[in-house]
């Protein structure tokens, strides 16, 4: 099935270092992140978890909830969540999938026969309190996340949803928006963007950072 942008994501039960999980009764009214890992005990992805769980305070922040997936068991993910801590110098702070059985990898299509026939790619699954996924990004196995990135999409969707900006660019949090193409109506503009706005064209409008 594809997978895309303004998709249900599929729902799944699948177990977990954190035991069974629903995937939307445990998405409740959160957003979720949802990324797969290649395999257990492998140096980029141990990295990458440690790096996730730094920065949970960040995605609590937003309203998300992180799970990874990777396709062996929760029996291996709780001996490898011991060398995560060790070796990070932090405690796992978000569930593993165990999907020996590839359920979760195969209901997302993250095994890209051309790349590896039994690892998954390294894909991100952004999905908001409406189930529906917003954004998905993959890399391969061989290049780690910047989860800073991962963040900086999460922002860049709220924004778009709470306050009607897109981000250009490189954006980062404080810097410049643009109007969405869409908002033409001149009250609606005023009342919506208070701070002013510069139209370098017609359809090119940078405004402030609406929440700042
Ligand atoms: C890793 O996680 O380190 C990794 C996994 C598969 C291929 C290359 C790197």
């Amino acid at each position: 099935m594809g997978l895309h942008i303004g998709s249900i994501a599929p729902d799944f039960t699948q177990d977990s270092t954190a035991g069974t999980i629903h995937f939307h009764e445990w998405l409740g009214s959160s957003w979720g992140v949802l990324f797969s890992h290649p395999k257990d005990f492998t140096p980029v992805c141990t990295t990458e978890l440690g790096r996730a769980s730094k920065l949970k305070a960040e995605f609590d922040k937003r309203n998300v909830k992180l799970l990874a997936v990777s396709v062996d068991n929760v029996a291996d993910h709780a001996r490898w969540v011991g060398d995560i801590e060790e070796t990070q110098g932090v405690k796992q702070a978000f569930p593993i999938l165990g999907d020996a059985d590839r359920k979760v990898a195969s209901l997302y299509d993250m095994i890209h026969p051309e790349a590896n026939d039994t690892l998954t790619v390294r894909s991100v699954f952004f999905i908001d309190p409406a189930k529906k996924i917003r954004a998905v990004i993959t890399y391969p196995a061989s290049t780690g996340r910047n989860f800073a990135e991962i963040l900086r999409v999460i922002d860049s969707i709220q924004l778009t949803d709470s306050h009607s900006v897109a981000t250009p660019a490189d954006w980062k949090d404080g810097d410049d928006c643009v109007i969405v193409p869409s908002l033409q109506d001149p009250e609606i503009l005023k009342r919506k963007f208070p701070k002013g706005w510069k139209a370098l064209k017609p359809y090119l409008r940078m405004t402030p950072q609406p929440n700042r």
